[in-house]
Parts: C-alpha cells; sequence; structure tokens
C-alpha cells in the first residue's frame, strides 16, 4: 500500500514544522503550503498558495494530488497576526486590514471542501490509513507564538524588526 500523505496549509516555524516531522517519522509523504517558503522544506513537496485565494487553494491540492496522491489528512493552520494602528483602540484598523485579518476564518471553508473531495476518492478510512481534517490555524489578535514568529521572519528577511504593545 502508497504510504499516507498529508498537507499541511500555514506551514510554519512552529505548528508546521514539528507535525511534518512527526508525520515523517510516521510514514507520511508530506505537502507543505504557505505563501513564502519557510527555510525548512528540503525533504518535502513545497507548494507556494495563499490560503485566502479560492484559485491558489484549488492549484495547490491539484499538485499535491499530482505529485503525491490525495492527502489523507490535511491540517489548516495558518495565522494573521495584525496589529492595531492605536493599541486599545481597535477601530482605528482601516477596513482592508481587517478583512485581509478575517479572511483567514473563512478561507477555511475551501480547504475543507478539496480536502473532502480527496477524501471520497480514497474511499473509507481505516484505523492505520486515517482522512483528517484539523484546524489550528486561526485569527490571532494576541498570540505571541505568531507575532514572535512574524518578528523572526521579519528579521531573517533583513526587513526592519519591528515590536509591537498588545
Ligand atoms: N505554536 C503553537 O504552539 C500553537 C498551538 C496551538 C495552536 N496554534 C495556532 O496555530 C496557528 C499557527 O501557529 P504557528 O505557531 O504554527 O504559526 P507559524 O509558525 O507562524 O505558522 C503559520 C504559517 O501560516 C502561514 N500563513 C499565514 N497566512 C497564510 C495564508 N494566507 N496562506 C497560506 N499560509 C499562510 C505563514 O507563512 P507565510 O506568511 O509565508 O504564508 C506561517 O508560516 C495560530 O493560529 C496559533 O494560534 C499554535
Amino acid at each position: 500500500m502508497p504510504p499516507p500523505v498529508a498537507f499541511i496549509i500555514g506551514a510554519g516555524w512552529n505548528v508546521g514544522r514539528s507535525v511534518a516531522s512527526t508525520l515523517k517519522g510516521l510514514g507520511y509523504k508530506i505537502a507543505l503550503g504557505s505563501r513564502s517558503p519557510p527555510g525548512f522544506t528540503g525533504d518535502f513537496l513545497y507548494v507556494r498558495m495563499d490560503a485566502t485565494k479560492p484559485d491558489d487553494v484549488a492549484e495547490a491540492f491539484d499538485k499535491v494530488t499530482k505529485e503525491l496522491g490525495p492527502p489523507h489528512v490535511v491540517i489548516f493552520n495558518p495565522c494573521t497576526f495584525q496589529p492595531i494602528p492605536r493599541p486599545g483602540d481597535p477601530l482605528s484598523l482601516s477596513r482592508p486590514a481587517f478583512e485581509r485579518h478575517i479572511a483567514i476564518g473563512t478561507a477555511v471553508f475551501d480547504s475543507a471542501q478539496h480536502a473532502l473531495a480527496g477524501f471520497r476518492k480514497l474511499g473509507p478510512g481505516t484505523p492505520g490509513s486515517p482522512r483528517t481534517f484539523i484546524v489550528t490555524g486561526n485569527i490571532a489578535p494576541f498570540s505571541w507564538s505568531c507575532l514572535l514568529s512574524r518578528i523572526k521572519k521579519r528579521a531573517s528577511s533583513g526587513l526592519p524588526r519591528l515590536a509591537f504593545a498588545v
């Protein structure tokens, strides 16, 4: 039987890297999706995608399915952190920034639809070969892990280092 496939959407240094390495150890083939590649894609299939764009999601699932097979496990892990221009005044956020921020909440719908289509292609799961959709990502207005990861990425990409008070 071919090895099971896991697709981690929003694969960053924290949940993504750790889950990828654990599932690889369990024999899974792994695909990682994000808007820019994290620094640990070597062993894995990397797919550039913005989970809030339905066309990107469709193309990403197509690529994963063509190259590895339909995913048995899909983990939806993108998060957003949107600093508020005037701390303590949430309505100081612009409407476009607010819409970008909440788009992560609705994006899960597209990924779930494609995951389910793949599960149906695979047929019923078994104890050793589950079909599973897990959501860990969310809007993270006060998530320090997400904020710190953003700062780390900006620092490593040479962009100005930022710090916010929340
Ligand atoms: N860390 C923990 O222990 C933990 C535990 C439980 C739950 N969570 C939750 O899990 C979520 C992720 O946390 P994390 O610590 O794993 O964060 P992380 O390491 O920053 O990973 C999240 C990844 O999502 C990607 N992403 C963001 N927006 C995206 C989009 N529109 N499309 C595709 N990818 C996108 C980011 O990469 P790009 O910017 O390159 O796209 C980033 O690398 C958060 O909501 C957090 O609250 C975390």
